[in-house]
């Protein structure tokens, strides 16, 4: 064999040397066992259970209302600030079906089995404010859950403008 023949020969083994590495990874020939301790822990999909809770003494900044188990205290008070926010979110979120003054007389209330309850009746006056705010959330009978509509601090607004509305049985 000539000396430039054996070069030749050499310059193609050194070029062909990685490629074929490479085909012998490619189809698995030679394997390396890459590390899978992602694969091998617990996955959770949406809405599968157990659903993760936030750490204790998380608090919602803002978003939906974590649905208590207790009543909750009112932890808002009942300002000015509070009370004109209360009502610009009650004319928008309760009025069609309570009626304006609360009364149960909205104008949706008619297509009800059971007419929304008059906000300003003693029976719901005397319910204390945890009460109500939890039947905002998850609504009473027809009447639909608003959690998705108000926010915690919102949903509290709502139950303080309702003790200004003026009482009629
Ligand atoms: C889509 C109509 C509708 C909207 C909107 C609505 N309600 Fe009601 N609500 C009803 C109906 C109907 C009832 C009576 C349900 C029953 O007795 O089965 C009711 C009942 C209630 C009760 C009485 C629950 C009880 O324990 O007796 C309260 C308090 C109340 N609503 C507050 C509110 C507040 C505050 C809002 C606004 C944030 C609101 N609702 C928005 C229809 C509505």
């Amino acid at each position: 064999m000539s000396p430039r023949l054996q070069r030749g020969l050499l310059i193609i083994a050194v070029l062909l040397t990685p490629f074929i590495v490479g085909l012998l990874f490619t189809y698995e020939i030679l394997k390396i066992p890459f590390t899978t301790d992602m694969q091998n822990q617990i996955s959770i999909n949406y809405q599968e259970s157990p659903r993760i809770l936030p750490p204790d003494g998380a608090v919602p900044v803002q978003g939906l209302a974590i649905i208590p188990d207790e009543f909750p205290v009112n932890p808002i008070p009942a300002d000015p600030v509070s009370l004109q926010r209360g009502k610009i979110l009650y004319d928008i979120h309760c009025q069609l079906c309570h009626g304006e003054m609360g009364h149960g007389d909205g104008p949706l209330a008619k297509y009800f089995d059971r007419t929304p309850q008059n906000l300003t009746s003693s029976q719901i006056t005397t319910e204390f404010d945890g009460a109500v705010y939890l039947t905002i959330l998850n609504g009473f009978g027809q009447m639909p859950a608003l959690y998705e509509n108000l926010s915690p601090h919102e949903t509290w607004d709502v139950v303080n403008y309702l003790h200004t509305l003026p009482a009629r049985e």
